[in-house]
């Protein structure tokens, strides 16, 4: 029996739209439907190729979901070797320099020859895939393997969304896209929380993450790991016109719905080379996926022919690198540092080592249980990694035999700093000081937090000061902060009168807040920001909140009985209340019903979305943030269709282009303010 046309054209429709959704959500990063909607219509299209099965394509999206355990893998091989790049490691200027001057000695350009043009680009630190798409289809994905012949590991590759089952507009016989699977840094650290949590093994790094999940046999243990892709180039081609530079190139894939990252620039000469690398060398912590250097390749394909090929690597092109994010040291020792809630975090002791572009010596062990599992020992040689804006972390430890016998490393049964007894909640992973806020170190870190910029905001008061005053005796808990005079301060070693009157102002002004960030600054455990504002709003005073029963706590949007539980642990407890009582005493405000006068004042942005990027004349990003909330909107993080607008200040960088491409509103400071005002 063959499928009625209507059936047939139903499921052609239905092909369309997902795929079209698909690329919104997976490339653009900017739904139009709600994932319900696109599940209705993805089951829609399942159901009917269960029920006319001459009606599944290749490109159909059902078939991203598929699963069957593999033997191993096909070999493949290449119809055009799949090349690597020579390696510049002079991470200085230099290195792209001479790149330059390699280049124009062997195109014979004279010194009053104009500029060669490049293509500048990321070099992504994941492994290479070769996607070969006939009639617009793709019908295969392998892996390099040793160039000549890779590993067809379609199955993986389907899975990953950015990548498009059909090409837009594209029809030629055979067009093989050549790209970099990598998993994004927000993933696997999700992913490595996740692992924690459970108590089971870690992953090292995103790189190797990402080539093992791609090389995993259970396509169910593969698509359990997020994985993200770009196009930098071809394999083979039948029947398509490839454009005349490698910008064009990356512009037309581009088009046909592939990702290509928008960091990247055409260059002009070896001083366009430079800039691109100091550039990107500024960026490189806040992408959000490691990179371990640049790629300049010339952008004309005629010159690229002319310059041609030695051994196994294009004379046309080569990596740039920066300094690595993995670096071997020796583990001098361990120290247990204790956090704001007690956590006693195991800290790596290193021999200084340069890595991620600046020196470490003190790197996370995370927890006891991590350590063990790793095998980490004081004395080994371990791998350090420092990627992104995070803490450095000890990642694994090269296994060689030591020298003599070093006993495993134990948790203390006492907390170094005060003395009082640890203790691990059942089956958790995390051991704690029993202190309390008796305990100097939790005592520190709950004044750090306190005085932090989000929450009481006073300026000044930080490690150093903080350390001098919890050492010194001066003071032993948040409200005695208040009870500082200029005196008592300038008597502190390298404390000048001036600055001491500075902290006292700052202190003054401090007591002037509003009840969420006070909450906030409690550092009641479970509490963050958004929570302690949900919290204010909900019941408008503090002491309404210090009353209230657990039941009334779940009540509140987003507070679950794990955060109801610690609300209320915290509040019954006397000292707590204590310490409450003594920092209103010292003056300590804000306006009462906060939660509902916010809600019945003017709300202008009251459902809108708003990005900040760049610097601004005169707000800072938490006060342009803190207005914007005020007035009912909310603040992203990131650029997509439902953004209404984009708030742009000095050197705004790719949210800016993003805003463009997607057509949203730009606004500078000043046009925030007129938003703010329409109320
Ligand atoms: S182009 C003929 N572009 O680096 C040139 N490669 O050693 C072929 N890579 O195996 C590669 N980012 O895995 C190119 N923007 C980029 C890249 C890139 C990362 C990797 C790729 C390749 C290796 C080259």
């Amino acid at each position: 029996m063959t499928a009625p046309d209507t059936a047939s054209q139903r499921a052609a429709e239905l092909r369309e739209q997902l795929h079209h959704h698909a690329h919104l959500y997976y490339v653009l990063d900017a739904p139009e439907l709600p994932d319900a909607e696109y599940d209705k219509l993805f089951q829609e299209l399942q159901a009917l190729e269960a029920a006319h099965p001459e009606l599944l394509t290749p490109d159909s999206p059902t078939q991203r979901v598929i699963g069957q355990v593999l033997d191993g893998f096909t070999p493949v091989v290449h119809a055009v070797p799949m090349l690597s790049i020579r390696t510049e490691t002079d991470t200085e200027d230099t290195g792209a320099i001479s790149f330059d001057e390699r280049v124009r000695k062997q195109l014979e350009l004279g010194e009053g020859d104009a500029a060669v043009e490049y293509s500048a680009e990321l070099k992504f630190d994941g492994l290479a895939i070769n996607l070969r798409y006939e009639q617009g289809l793709l019908v295969q994905a392998a892996t390099r393997g040793d160039g000549e012949t890779g590993e067809d590991v379609s199955q993986n590759i389907r899975s990953i969304g950015q990548i498009p089952l059909r090409l837009k507009g594209v029809s030629a016989p055979v067009l093989e896209i050549r790209g970099e699977v990598y998993m994004r840094r927000d993933d696997f650290d999700q992913l490595n929380e996740r692992q924690r949590e459970l108590g089971e093994k870690t992953f090292v790094n995103p790189r190797n993450t990402a080539a093992g999940a791609v090389r995993q046999l259970d396509p169910e243990q593969a698509r359990k790991k997020p994985l993200s892709f770009y196009a930098y180039g071809l394999g083979e081609i039948q029947g398509w016109d490839v454009p005349e530079t490698h910008s064009g190139l990356l512009d037309a894939m581009l088009a046909m719905g592939l990702p290509v990252c928008e960091h990247r620039v055409v260059a002009r000469g070896a001083a366009g080379l430079v800039e691109f690398h100091r550039r990107v060398a500024q960026l490189r912590d806040s992408l959000p996926f490691d990179i371990d250097g640049v790629v300049y390749k010339v952008n004309s394909r005629a010159l690229q022919q002319r310059l041609g090929f030695v051994t196994r690597e294009p004379r046309w092109a080569v990596a740039h690198k920066y300094p690595a994010q993995e670096q071997l040291t020796r583990l001098n020792g361990i120290e247990i540092q204790v956090g704001r809630t007690g956590k006693l975090t195991p800290v790596a002791k290193l021999e200084p080592v340069f890595v991620g572009g600046t020196t470490v010596s003190n790197a996370t062990l995370h927890n006891v249980f991590e350590l063990r599992r790793k095998g980490v020992r004081i004395g080994d040689q371990v791998i350090v990694r420092r990627a992104g804006d995070v803490i450095p972390e000890v990642v694994g430890v090269v296994k060689s035999a030591r020298a003599a016998y070093v006993p495993n490393f134990r948790m203390p049964r006492a907390c170094p700093v005060c003395g009082s007894a640890t203790e691990r909640e059942k089956g958790g992973m995390d051991y704690r000081c029993s202190g309390g806020l008796s305990c100097p170190a939790q005592v520190k870190q709950a004044m750090l937090h306190f005085a932090g910029r989000r929450a009481m905001d006073i300026e000044g008061l930080g490690d150093k000061l903080v350390d001098q005053l919890v050492d010194g005796g001066v003071v032993t808990s948040l409200p005695g902060l208040y009870k500082l005079g200029v005196a008592r301060l300038a008597a502190l070693e390298r404390m000048a009168e001036k600055s001491a009157q500075n902290i006292v102002d700052a202190l003054d002004k401090s007591k002037s807040t509003t009840l969420g960030r006070f909450l906030f600054a409690l550092g009641i455990r479970q509490v963050g920001e958004t929570t302690a504002k949900d919290l204010a709003r909900h019941f408008g005073s503090l002491d309404a909140l210090m009353d209230a029963s657990q039941e009334q706590l779940l009540q509140v949007k987003d507070v679950g009985p794990i955060v109801a539980h610690s609300i209320h642990t915290f509040f019954a407890q006397p000292h707590n209340r204590e310490a409450v009582e003594q920092l209103r005493a010292a003056g300590v405000h804000w306006p009462e019903g906060e939660g509902a006068a916010a809600a019945q004042g003017p709300q202008p942005l009251m459902g809108k979305t708003l990005v900040l990027t760049g610097t601004f004349p005169t707000l800072s990003r938490d006060e342009a943030k803190d207005l914007i909330e005020a007035a009912g909107g909310k603040v992203s993080g990131s650029v997509s269709k439902k953004t209404h607008y984009v708030i742009a200040g000095a050197e705004a960088g790719s949210k800016l282009d993003k805003a463009q491409e997607l057509g949203v509103t730009v606004l500078d400071e000043q046009g925030l303010r007129e938003l703010l005002a329409a109320g």
